[in-house]
């Protein structure tokens, strides 16, 4: 089954919308097999957001995303890596449909809540630079049965 990478990033936590976001996950049908709520380091962040290390914006994003605890997550289901990014809406809040996290939750894109992988390969890459494999947890859900 396809898995994904998630995070809620500082001001997805400090502003109480864990249980909201998770819950949109799970009502979808998508199936939580890892997470972890830390400060990331800084070596994770450059190899996280490695492309965008010669960016203009990538100081304040290193700040903003170092400025607090982040909730990191391995999601599964089927299509789970464009059926998150379309949940998670455009990267600028300003342009993110209403009914997507970012839509709903957001308004400026350095404060736009959650990261989630953008292909099966980013996926693959950023579920091992977070998690080792011991921590993702395969289990068969119940409800399974009547998602697929
Ligand atoms: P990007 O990978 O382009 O977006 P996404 O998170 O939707 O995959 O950029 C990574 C993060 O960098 C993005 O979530 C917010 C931040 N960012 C800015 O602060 N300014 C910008 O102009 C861009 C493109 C991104
Ligand atoms: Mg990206």
């Amino acid at each position: 089954m396809e898995r994904t990478f998630l995070m809620i990033k500082p001001d997805g936590v400090q502003r109480g919308l864990i249980g909201e976001i998770i819950a949109r996950f799970e009502k979808k049908g998508l199936k939580l097999v890892a997470g972890r709520f830390e400060v990331l380091p800084e070596d994770r962040v450059m190899e996280h957001y490695a492309e965008h290390k010669d960016k203009p914006f990538f100081p304040g994003l290193k700040a903003y995303i170092t400025s607090g605890p982040c909730f990191l997550m391995v999601w599964e289901g089927k299509n789970v890596v464009s059926i998150t990014r379309q949940m998670i809406g455009a990267t600028n809040p300003a342009e993110a449909l209403p009914g997507t996290i970012r839509g709903d939750f957001a308004l400026e894109i350095g404060m736009n809540v959650i990261h989630g992988s953008d292909s099966d390969e980013t996926a693959d890459r950023e579920i091992a630079i977070h998690f080792k494999p011991e921590e993702i947890v395969s289990f068969e859900k119940i409800d399974e049965k009547f998602l697929y």
